[in-house]
């Protein structure tokens, strides 16, 4: 198979989707891999690595396009891909095309087969593409909260671990999942006193199994939240309702309650926030104050930190690359549940249930179709 690998267009996206050890396992098996050139330039991935590892550096996108059976990509192509469309092409990246109709219909004129990384799931029932994501935000939540607790960036002027003679910053997580499991282990490492709250309570058994008591576990109620916001240097945003705006756990009262120059770092900010004060913010203006209390809730946390976000989330979506390219779109489709669940355009028609719901389309499931 050929395999086109175009660079990212969407606005500050410094992802790739391959890296030169894919290129080199995808060569390895005969296949050929077209990278557009630069493509993984801003993940610190060279043209030079991508072609010492068989990759052959394509000058223009729509040469990658043209040429490709399969695209794999990032982000869901932008108005200027849209062009690139044509029957028969495989298109493997996240697509989120729930609010995209237009997105959706240019996918489905050219019969393109959009194969969605977020709706791919694994044996366990889990999301497998979404979840690296999440457990680099939920790392990086705690390296972004400790220096914004800094004096110089508006914070109250405390070291997340302390010394010794001074005590450790508090830090609260609410959401107890991939998020928030990441971000207490990087604030336990950092050596704060780490309180997570959970609606869940085998969650919470979980963790107070998981971290050995190391943590204090907490039942979500507004009680129990507006008494651990106002103790807490740094409060973090981790709950998600599946397919749901986020409810807003910590309102506007507690937020007013909190120390001056504590931190909230929303990861939650994608699905709305689970912080009442949260706005979503950007790389370049990522940070904002409400009542004295330092606000970050930027919604792509993971393009601050590139080249890990890229062998984490190429890590996780290889594999599925590779069972495309073995056994081409079709035969993998059919034999793999996971894979299946995760096309949403196929042959001209929308196979994708809540897509077809939120923009009010008919669908027909994929395996009907392919029959
Ligand atoms: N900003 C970013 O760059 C970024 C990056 C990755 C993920 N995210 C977002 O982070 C959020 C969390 O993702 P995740 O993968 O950890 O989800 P997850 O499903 O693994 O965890 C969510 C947790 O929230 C808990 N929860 C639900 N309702 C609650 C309540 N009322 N009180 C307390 N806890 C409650 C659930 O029990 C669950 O344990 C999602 O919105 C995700 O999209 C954002």
């Amino acid at each position: 198979m050929i395999i086109g690998v175009p660079k990212e267009v969407k606005d500050h996206e410094s992802r790739v989707g391959i890296t030169p050890a894919g290129v080199k396992a995808l060569s390895e098996a005969g296949h050929k891999v077209l990278v557009e050139t630069h493509a993984g330039e801003l993940s610190a991935f060279t043209d030079d690595a991508f072609q010492s590892a068989g990759a052959e550096i394509v000058g223009s996108a729509h040469n990658v396009w043209g040429m490709a059976d399969m695209v794999v990509k990032v982000k869901e192509p932008v108005e200027k891909e849209y062009g690139f469309f044509r029957e028969g092409l495989v298109l493997f990246t996240y697509l989120h095309l729930a609010p995209l109709p237009v997105l959706t219909d240019k996918l489905l004129a050219k019969k393109v087969t959009g194969i969605a990384y977020e709706t791919i799931r694994d044996k366990q029932g889990t999301l497998p593409l979404l979840t690296p994501m999440s457990e680099v935000a939920g790392r990086m939540s705690v390296q972004v909260g400790a220096a914004y607790l800094e004096k110089e960036k508006g914070g109250r002027g405390v070291l997340l671990g302390g010394v010794p003679g001074v005590p450790p910053a508090k830090v609260c997580i609410i959401g107890g999942g991939i998020v928030g499991t990441n971000a207490a282990k990087v604030a336990l490492g950092m050596g704060a006193r780490v309180k997570i709250i959970d609606l869940n309570l085998n969650r919470l058994r979980e963790l107070d199994d998981i971290f050995n008591g190391r943590l204090i576990t907490v039942a979500s109620n507004s009680y129990n939240v507006a008494r651990a916001t106002a103790e807490s240097d740094l409060v973090i945003g981790g709950v998600l309702i599946p397919g749901a705006a986020a409810p807003k756990i910590v309102t506007r009262a507690m937020v007013a309650g909190m120390m001056k120059g504590s931190v909230i770092v929303d990861v939650a900010i994608d699905q709305g926030g689970c912080i009442e004060t949260a706005k979503p913010t950007t790389h370049s203006d990522p940070s904002y104050e409400v009542n004295g209390v330092v606000h970050y809730c930027v919604t792509n946390m993971p393009a601050a930190v590139p080249n890990t976000s890229t062998l984490a989330l190429t890590n996780a979506t290889f594999p599925y690359v590779m069972r495309l390219a073995r056994d081409g779109a079709r035969a993998a489709i059919l034999a793999d549940d996971g894979i299946r669940e995760g096309v949403n355009t196929y042959d001209g028609k929308l196979t994708y249930h809540a897509v077809a719901q939120s923009q009010g389309k008919p669908w027909r499931a994929v395996r009907e179709v392919l029959a």
